[in-house]
């Protein structure tokens, strides 16, 4: 059972569906036309050997807790460990417990004393929401008058509610992220090939924050030595942190990491899958991705290895407005009755975040991403000409894409 409703979603339904039957609640019109199962029923009203949660908000709410206590195998932590994502300033302060490195920061619910904080710091300025925004709660900026606007607006509760209530402000960290998705079972982990997310709507990492505009894996330019320092200095030291509180975290800890010149930094813990990283990382394990989300359910990782094949590149495409706002019900054309491409490429998935179906059945924008679509290759350069080619056959009006997904690593950038 997999629980969610967009494009990662799909991906983790599609790779599991390679090796168990499963259910979406509730999916989209998308996953169940590609032949997975949506069903609307509450997932503590269901039975499964195991159940996947996709997002951050079922997770802080409770659900693994739930459905634990009904004897259920989860992946995904419960309460008390998805608060390294539902609150910034809980997770600094967990960092700064553990001696995870990390950006220096301040914690405010009250605007005079967060602007005076500011005006010690310099440029660029990094302000957060405490609570959750799905990835748009985050300005960095190098304009010191806008970095006091934004911690006013956060605070005033107009644009973020409660989420907005207390804000985090950060030392601005200059290197190359990446996203590290690790699964952990409560004892072991087991990382996954790291991932690079595009954030910023705009080519260049110009413009707003959104949740995610494209994604490629592995990264090839990161080093196993690199690899190996994130793990012993971030992973290791948070493990002991969670062991420490008695969390018995079951799920996947996604760690945001900067790669600065005086060595990688943590900037964020997701306590989920990313989005849209595992629509470019659930093709490269494919039919191996379930007996490894057994494991973690049940606490058996040590035994298993997470060896990746090919590469894969996600190109997101957004509706119209997107990230300030979205638009439904353009009409999305070059998809076939299945969901997938009408003229179908080889190694393309296109996965669906935001779509439905309108009176004729012709799929339509129905959020601020509608599709992901992934390609995979045994080259980089295959798998970005491929998802490109295939981005390039679904049109609908408005649509907001980025063209330059895996661009520098191309040439051997990150
Ligand atoms: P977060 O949700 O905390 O990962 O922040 C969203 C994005 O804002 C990150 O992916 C970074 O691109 C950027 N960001 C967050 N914190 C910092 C920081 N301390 N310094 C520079 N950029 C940051
Ligand atoms: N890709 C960013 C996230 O999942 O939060």
């Amino acid at each position: 059972m997999v629980v969610g409703s967009g494009a990662r979603e799909h991906a983790l339904a599609w790779a599991i569906a390679k090796s168990a039957s499963v259910v979406v609640t509730p999916g989209n019109a998308g996953i169940s036309a590609h032949g997975i199962t949506c069903v609307a029923t509450p997932a503590t009203d269901l039975e499964a050997d195991l159940f996947v949660i996709g997002p951050e908000q079922p997770l802080v709410d409770g659900l693994a807790d739930a459905l634990r206590a009904q004897g259920k195998a989860v992946v995904g932590p419960g309460r008390d460990g998805a608060r390294l994502e539902g609150s910034k300033a809980f997770m600094k302060e967990f960092l700064a417990a553990s001696g995870v490195p990390s950006a220096a920061y301040g914690t405010f619910r009250d605007a005079a004393a967060a602007v005076a904080y500011l005006g010690t710091m310099s440029a660029p300025y990094v302000i957060k929401t405490d609570g959750l925004a799905a990835g748009k709660g985050v300005l960095v900026t190098s304009d010191f008058d806008a970095a006091c606007a934004d911690v006013r607006l956060k605070l005033s509760g107009v644009a973020f509610g409660e989420a907005g209530s207390t804000v985090v402000i950060e030392e601005g960290l200059d290197g190359t992220e990446c996203s590290l998705l690790v699964l952990c079972d409560g004892t072991h982990v087991l990382a996954l090939a790291a991932a690079q997310d595009f954030k910023r709507v705009g080519d260049g990492d110009q413009g707003a924050n959104t949740g995610g505009m494209g994604a490629y894996a592995p990264l090839d330019s990161l080093s196993h030595v690199e690899i190996e320092d994130v793990m012993s200095s971030i992973l290791a030291p948070t493990l002991q942190e969670l062991s420490a509180r008695s969390i018995d975290f079951r799920g996947v800890l996604y760690a945001g990491v900067m790669l600065t010149s005086k060595g990688p930094k943590l900037l964020e813990y997701n306590v989920r899958f990313g989005d849209p990283e595992t629509e470019a990382l659930v093709p490269l394990y494919a039919d191996r991705l379930f007996d490894l989300l057994v494991r973690v359910a049940n606490g058996s990782l040590e035994q298993a290895t997470a060896a990746s094949s090919g590469h894969a590149v996600t190109v997101v495409l957004a509706s119209h407005g997107y990230p300030a706002s979205s638009r439904h019900g353009d009409v999305i054309e070059g998809l076939g009755p299945d969901g997938q491409l009408k003229a179908p490429l080889e190694g393309v998935i296109v996965f669906h975040a935001g779509t439905s179906r309108n009176a004729q059945g012709r799929f339509v924008t129905a959020g601020g991403r509608v599709l992901a679509v992934t390609a995979v290759a045994s080259s980089l350069n295959e798998a970005r000409r491929r998802a490109y080619e295939a981005a390039s056959l679904i049109t609908f009006e408005g649509s907001v894409m980025r063209s330059d997904i895996a661009r520098a690593a191309l040439k051997g950038e990150r």
